[in-house]
C-alpha cells in the first residue's frame, strides 16, 4: 500500500525511511511553523528576543505539559534528551562512595556523560546486566548498594526497544532514598504520559522523535522538591534576570542559555496539533497492525522478535554471522533502505520503526535485503 502521508514529509522518497527512533522526521506544516518563527525573528531580532521570546516559550510549553500530564512551572524546554541528562548529572550532589545504578538497555551518550560527571566527581556508575524479559526490579534489586543514590532508567530502550516500568522504578528509588531519573527519548508522543503521577524525581523526553517536532526539542521535567538541585550547566542571564522571565528560576536558568535560535521550540505545539490530527486515529491500523505482520515475515526468514509492548518500534535479532556496520550500509546502498543494525552484547539486532508514512515498497526492500544478506552470510 502507498502511504498517502509522506507527502507531509521532505523525506527522499527514493529512500525507505525506517529509522525514525533516531532522530524523528518533521512534517511540513511543522517545518512551516517554524519557519515562519524564524522569519519573525529575523525581521525584528531585537524585539524577538528581548520583549517576545520569555513569553512566547512559557506559551509554547503549556499545551506540550498539558499533553504530557505536567504542571507547567515543573517543566523546561532543553535541546535533546541527552543535554537534560547532563544538566541532572551536573545538578545532583554525588561525590567520593556514591554510585549510579544504570542497566545494560541503556543508551550510550547516557553512559558516557554519566562517566565522566563520575570520573571527575569520584562516584561510581554501576551497570546491570538486564536480561530480556526479566524482571527489572528484580535485577536493579541485586544490584542495589548502601552506596546506591541514584538509579537511571529508560522508559523505552534504544537498542532493544523495550517498555520499562518507570513508575515502579520511581516507587522502588523512593522507598529507598534514591532519586530516579527517566530517559524518556522515545516516550513523548509514543505512549501516553501522566508525568505528576509518575512518582519519579527527573524525566526528560524528545519532542522531536515521536511528536513531530523540529529538531533541538525536548523537556525536562523535574519533580518540585527535586528542583532545588538544578544549577546551572550554562551560565547566563536566567541566573540574575536583567528583565523578568515569568518563569520559576531554575526553568530560568535552562532556558535562558545566551543567544540561540528558540524556532524549535516555537514550533513544537504544531507537533503536538499534526499528532493529534494525523496520526493518533492511524496507531493501531498502520502501525501497530503492520509490525505484527512484519514480525511474522521476518521470523520466516529466521528472525528472533525481542518482547514487544506494541510500540512502533521493536528490535529482532538477526540469527546470522555478520558484520553489522557492512549489511546496514548494503541495505542502503542496494535497497536503498535506512534500517539499523547493530551490536547488543553478543547479539546482533535489526530495529524497525513503522510510522503512518512508511510505504509497504520500502518494507518489502528491507526483507529482500535482509533475505539476500542470508545467503552472503551463509558463505562466511
Ligand atoms: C534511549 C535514548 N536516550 C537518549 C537518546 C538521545 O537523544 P538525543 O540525541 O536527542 O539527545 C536517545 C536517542 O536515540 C535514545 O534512544
Amino acid at each position: 500500500m502507498r502511504a498517502r502521508h509522506r507527502r507531509h514529509f521532505l523525506l527522499d522518497p527514493e529512500i525507505g525511511h525506517l529509522n525514525h527512533g533516531s532522530y524523528g522526521a518533521t512534517p511540513l506544516p511543522v517545518l512551516r511553523q517554524q519557519w515562519d518563527w524564524q522569519r519573525q525573528m529575523e525581521t525584528r531580532t531585537v524585539e524577538f528576543h528581548v520583549r517576545r521570546q520569555d513569553a512566547l516559550l512559557r506559551e509554547a510549553r503549556a499545551p506540550i505539559a498539558a499533553y504530557l500530564g505536567a504542571e507547567l512551572d515543573n517543566t523546561t524546554f532543553v535541546v535533546n534528551t541527552t543535554t537534560a541528562m547532563n544538566w541532572v548529572a551536573h545538578a545532583l550532589p554525588l561525590g567520593p562512595g556514591d554510585q549510579v545504578l544504570l542497566n545494560d538497555h541503556e543508551y550510550g551518550a547516557v553512559f558516557r556523560c554519566w562517566r565522566v560527571f563520575a570520573a571527575e566527581r569520584g562516584f561510581e556508575v554501576v551497570s546491570a546486566p538486564l536480561a530480556l524479559g526479566e524482571n527489572l526490579l528484580d535485577c536493579l534489586e541485586g544490584h542495589l548498594t548502601p552506596r546506591t543514590r541514584a538509579v537511571v532508567v529508560s522508559h523505552i530502550t534504544s537498542a532493544t526497544a523495550q517498555l520499562l516500568p518507570v513508575a515502579e522504578v520511581g516507587a522502588w528509588a523512593k522507598e529507598r532514598g534514591g532519586w530516579s531519573i527517566v530517559d524518556g527519548a522515545h516516550a513523548p508522543g509514543h505512549v501516553d504520559l501522566e508525568l505528576e503521577q509518575l512518582g519519579v524525581d527527573f524525566y526528560m523526553g524528545n519532542l522531536h522523535k515521536w511528536l513531530w517536532a523540529p529538531k533541538g526539542a525536548a523537556l525536562l521535567w523535574v519533580a518540585p522538591d527535586c528542583q532545588k538541585w538544578i544549577k546551572p550547566l550554562v551560565v547566563s542571564w536566567g541566573v540574575d534576570p536583567v528583565h523578568p522571565v515569568g518563569e520559576p528560576a531554575w526553568v530560568a536558568w535552562v532556558q535562558m542559555q545566551a543567544t540561540r535560535d528558540p524556532s524549535a521550540f516555537l514550533a513544537a505545539p504544531a507537533g503536538l496539533d499534526y499528532q493529534r490530527r494525523f496520526h493518533e486515529p492511524l496507531i493501531e491500523s498502520y502501525c501497530i497492525r503492520r509490525m505484527q505482520r512484519l514480525s511474522r515475515r521476518l521470523e520466516e526468514l529466521g528472525a528472533r522478535p525481542l518482547p514487544w509492548a506494541r510500540l512502533k518500534m521493536r528490535a529482532f535479532e538477526w540469527p546470522y554471522p555478520q558484520d553489522p556496520a557492512a549489511l546496514h550500509l548494503e541495505l542502503f546502498l542496494k535497497h536503498r533502505v535506512e534500517l539499523p543494525v547493530y551490536r547488543w552484547g553478543e547479539k546482533l539486532l535489526v530495529r524497525f520503526c513503522l510510522q503512518h508514512y512508511v510505504d509497504d515498497s520500502e518494507l518489502e526492500r528491507a526483507l529482500k535485503g535482509l533475505s539476500e544478506s542470508r545467503v552472503t552470510a551463509s558463505l562466511l
